[in-house]
């Protein structure tokens, strides 16, 4: 039976471009689950666009000087043009200040207004004296009262994820001009959440399914008790206000955006002529609605939305789930425009094949904690699995089969290895389908993977390439067998690698496009004597060197503190020492280094100090140092060693707001791009930022002069 199934994803700001957390943590899981859901033979609208008001846009603008327009236009033709390229396959992509949009908006609006669930109230407001305005949201920093995260926004922490209240915030700044603003009075209208707690308790008491993280955080919000929010600000970007007396007011950014959910639906209804087919998602008990964004997005749609969704009509329907993911981080750090740190969208998908994109962020995807975007793991993975077990299992298949038959050969009397292989193919088809609609889609790759896997040992196995000159009949068989895994594999992957699974039903016969193909064609008989065209191979292999590019040449460098165990004279050097030393997880150690002038033996001994400890291995006169410690040289010729403080041997030492991708084996060359020195109160700078480890800055041992080099 087909069902209605309504997918809503987050609407991103456009006030910049977007970089692969986004589309992890939201874009990616949507356009999977949509596109396995339309080969169910379900009925699927996904929506969502640009976010374009409010004080993310204004901000960006006053930054750049110019105007709020010209942002929003800029940011959504590359939004829009981007979602496309990384095939998400929306039904509709359009934006908040379109005539539509501001006309629902305006009319829940007074609906609600009308109803009673909107009234008007005095408010104290953050007025700066100095820029002579008023600062909404993020016109005003401050320090979060929840988390003391001391970049907490007007309205929101990014930190904790709370939404705020202005008055809340604690040590209050103008984020323009940096004073601290007054409180001062100004009517503003009110959205009474407080009326929606009974409600939305009574509605959560079924959702048992949601994900523990989106479900806790949801009742531990209801637990603090809702209060009502002002829903107007004092700008004049975004919706106008259906009211005579705030002419100078917009509405809300968050209560304009997400409304677009429904605005949308209408807007694509409109666009297919079929203006009320919107109704068959919204006004229909039976259809469920799904919600993807990231962690900070839940309290909008897991309490604001519904409640403004229950108190315009009560027909409409509510959200079915929402699996949020958490985040997607670059190396330990988080994506941040602002601190320019990031992968963004534009140039990556210009440098990498979108699918090997795709893949990597669904194998790695944020579903239950924080993953990491790791560069040697993005190669890793592209060349191990997506060319080594996948690509090349549909690359030796097809080009054997064309090399010897030519055309899709007929399956003779099966073996007991066939049958099994069979069985193994329906299994893990039917568990990819339970595991996408689950939304489990890392569990539901890593199975369809496993088939590839299989499909590969069953190829070795049956040796065609024997059986080709002892038993034909055989030898089609065994190939019959082999294109039905890649029948099997095209379907169940075309939800994650839309486009190579497109590629590979052409290649096995079909006429029509995999993307009107259904689920359960997986399974079907394969067309017997089709003519195949010449196999292409489907992904391409990464070199190392056209990531490390990509990197700060400081993120490969794996710093560790480490102790000296023991120091003895090098047999044939003047100058060096050769050290054992504990690296901790890494274990034990010999260093070679030049320490002889410097340091006694004894002094040495049980020396906290920082290596690196992925340089590749050098052998010093005839010993061989596994790594480098680091020491501060001088003009005068002075040397003294890092000190990483009092911490276990094998800790990482790193510098805040670089990500850390250590390269599995740095090469010197690479290690003496980077330049780093002392300071005045001996830290080791690098780019302007000090090295650390867990219990603060790393140091000189001993004082040395401002400016020395480490080395
Ligand atoms: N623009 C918001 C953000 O990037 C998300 C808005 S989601 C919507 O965090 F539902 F409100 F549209
Ligand atoms: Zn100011």
């Amino acid at each position: 039976m087909s069902e209605k199934i309504f997918i809503g994803v987050a609407w991103p700001y456009a006030n910049g471009s977007l970089h692969l957390g986004h589309i992890a943590g939201c874009y990616l899981p949507a356009d999977i689950f949509a596109r396995y859901n339309r080969m169910k033979g379900n009925d699927v609208l996904m929506v969502s666009g640009s976010d374009e008001h409010g004080t993310p846009i204004t901000v960006t603008a006053e930054k750049e000087n110019t105007t709020p327009q010209a942002i929003v236009d800029r940011y959504n033709r590359e939004h829009t043009e981007n979602m496309k390229q990384l095939g998400i396959s929306f039904d509709l992509f359009t934006r908040t200040t379109t005539e539509n949009h501001e006309k629902v908006v305006q009319d829940i609006f007074l609906t609600l207004y009308k109803k009673g669930f909107i009234y008007k109230k005095e408010l104290e407001s953050y007025y700066c004296p100095n820029c002579k305005r008023f600062l909404p949201d993020r016109y005003i920093e401050g320090i979060c009262p929840f988390c003391g995260n001391e970049n907490a926004r007007g309205d929101q922490c990014d930190e904790c994820g709370k939404l705020l209240d202005p008055q809340q915030l604690l040590n209050v700044k103008c984020k323009i001009c940096g004073i601290t603003p007054i409180l001062k009075n100004t009517e503003h209208l009110f959205f009474a959440l407080s009326k929606f707690e009974e409600p939305l308790l009574e509605w959560l008491k079924e959702k048992n399914y949601w994900k523990p993280s989106v479900l806790k955080f949801t009742q531990n919000w209801l637990k603090d008790g809702l209060h009502d929010r002002a829903i107007t600000r004092d700008i004049n970007w975004g919706v106008p206000i259906p009211l005579d007396g705030f002419e100078d007011k917009r509405i809300y950014v968050w209560f304009d955006a997400v409304i677009g959910y429904l605005s949308a639906s209408k807007e694509w209804a409109q666009k297919i002529n079929e203006p009320d087919k919107w109704k068959e998602w919204w006004l229909n008990a039976e259809a469920k609605h799904y919600y993807f964004l990231a962690k900070d997005n839940i309290p909008f749609h897991s309490i604001i939305w519904p409640s403004i969704l229950m108190g315009y009509d009560e027909r409409l329907s509510l959200p079915y789930d929402i699996p949020a993911n958490e985040y997607l981080r670059l190396g330990g750090e988080q994506f941040s425009k602002s601190k320019g740190l990031g992968i963004w969208v534009p140039e990556v998908i210009k440098k990498f094949n979108v699918e090997s994109i795709r893949y990597y962020l669904s194998i790695n995807m944020p579903e239950q904690k924080d993953t990491n975007w790791m560069w040697d793991e993005f190669v890793a993975r592209n060349n191990d699995e997506l060319v080594g077990t996948y690509g090349n299992l549909i690359h030796r298949v097809m080009t054997f089969t064309y090399n010897n038959f030519n055309e899709i050969p007929p399956l003779g009397e099966l073996k007991k290895e066939d049958e099994d292989i069979i069985e193994k193919i329906e299994n893990i088809h039917r568990e990819v389908g339970e595991n996408l609609e689950k939304c489990e889609f890392k569990k539901g790759l890593k199975k369809a993977m496993s088939l590839a896997h299989l499909g590969n040992v069953y190829f070795n196995n049956m040796q065609p390439w024997h059986l080709i000159k002892t038993d034909k009949n055989r030898c089609a068989t065994v190939l019959h067998v082999c294109l039905k895994i890649v029948q099997a594999l095209a379907i169940s992957m075309a939800p994650y690698l839309p486009f190579s699974s497109d590629k590979i039903w052409h290649m096995l016969g079909n006429s029509d496009s995999i993307h009107n193909a259904k689920w359960e064609d997986a399974l079907k008989p394969l067309n017997v004597g089709y003519k195949l065209g010449k196999p292409k191979p489907l992904f391409d292999k990464i070199a190392i060197e056209e990531v490390s590019g990509e990197m700060d040449t400081f993120s490969m460098l794996d710093l560790r503190s480490a102790k000296i165990l023991s120091a003895e004279n090098h047999p044939n050097a003047d100058r060096l020492y050769v050290l054992e030393i504990d690296a901790g997880a890494l274990g034990k150690r010999t260093l070679v280094a030049g320490l002889k002038n410097y340091y006694s033996i004894d002094e040495l001994i049980g020396k906290n100090i920082v290596i690196v400890a992925n340089l590749k291995p050098a052998k010093l006169r005839g010993v061989e140092s596994k790594g480098m410690l680091l020491a501060a040289e001088d003009k005068e010729g002075n040397v003294v060693l890092l000190t990483p403080g009092d911490v276990k041997p094998g800790e990482s030492i790193t510098i805040e707001g670089i990500p850390s991708q250590p390269a599995k084996v740095l090469e010197f060359s690479d290690f003496q791009k980077i330049s780093m020195t002392v300071d005045e109160n001996q830290n080791i700078i690098y780019q302007g930022k000090p090295l650390r480890s867990s219990k603060g800055f790393v140091k000189t041992e001993k004082p040395i002069s401002e400016g020395a080099e480490v080395h």
